[in-house]
């Protein structure tokens, strides 16, 4: 009798034990499913990038480190990451794919985060100017400027034969 009771807790536990698990597990890996992908809306795309896909554990862009040097307007010293979309582009030169998105830490020459500034490829979005969305947020996450901003728009224009990027070429001669 008490080993049949044994038994049975021993095999509660352990059925409780996987469930919670598979909590907990889904908790740090949401499935694909339920990671609300993003359109042009700068507070889902806020929500996206620092809880469902965070850009704080996305690579760097490629062979920048972190706290290199910028120019203005966006700050002394920039940290720019970038998901695995934008980083295959940029690895492969093939201009940037549907769905990269590139988000750089603005940072003051004494390490102070000033903004956080975005910019998501949404096909269909903007073709005149690339398919840009583009986004600015203070450190807090508040939204600063979203959208096609002509600010942006115009001075990443002048690298518009390099799909609108500043930092390095994503695109073979
Ligand atoms: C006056 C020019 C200028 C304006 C305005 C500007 N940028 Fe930039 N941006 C740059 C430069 C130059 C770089 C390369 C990094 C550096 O040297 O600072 C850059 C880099 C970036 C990058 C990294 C990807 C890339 O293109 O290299 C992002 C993301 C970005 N800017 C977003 C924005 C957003 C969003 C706005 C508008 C709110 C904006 N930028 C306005 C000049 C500008």
């Amino acid at each position: 009798m008490i080993k049949k009771i044994f038994v049975c807790v021993v095999i509660v536990a352990f059925v409780l034990g996987i469930g919670l698990m598979a909590d907990a597990i889904h908790e740090i890996i949401p499935s694909e499913t339920i990671i609300p992908v993003p359109g042009p809306d700068a507070e889902k795309l806020n929500e996206y990038i620092v809880k469902y896909n965070p850009y704080a554990k996305w690579n760097l862009w490629p062979k920048k480190g972190r706290l290199y040097k910028g120019t203005e307007p966006h700050g002394a010293l920039l940290t720019t990451f970038v998901n695995d979309t934008a980083y295959y582009s940029i690895k492969n030169k093939t201009g940037m794919a549907d769905g990269s998105i590139i988000a750089k830490e603005n940072y003051s020459a004494d390490k102070r985060f000033g903004a956080l500034t975005v910019m998501y490829k949404i096909k269909g979005y903007d073709p005149e100017a690339g398919d840009w969305f583009w986004a600015k947020y203070a450190p807090d996450g508040k939204v600063e400027a979203s959208g096609k901003v002509k600010a942006c728009i115009d001075c990443h224009g002048k690298k518009k034969d390099n799909d609108y990027i500043m930092t390095g070429d994503v695109k073979k001669k």
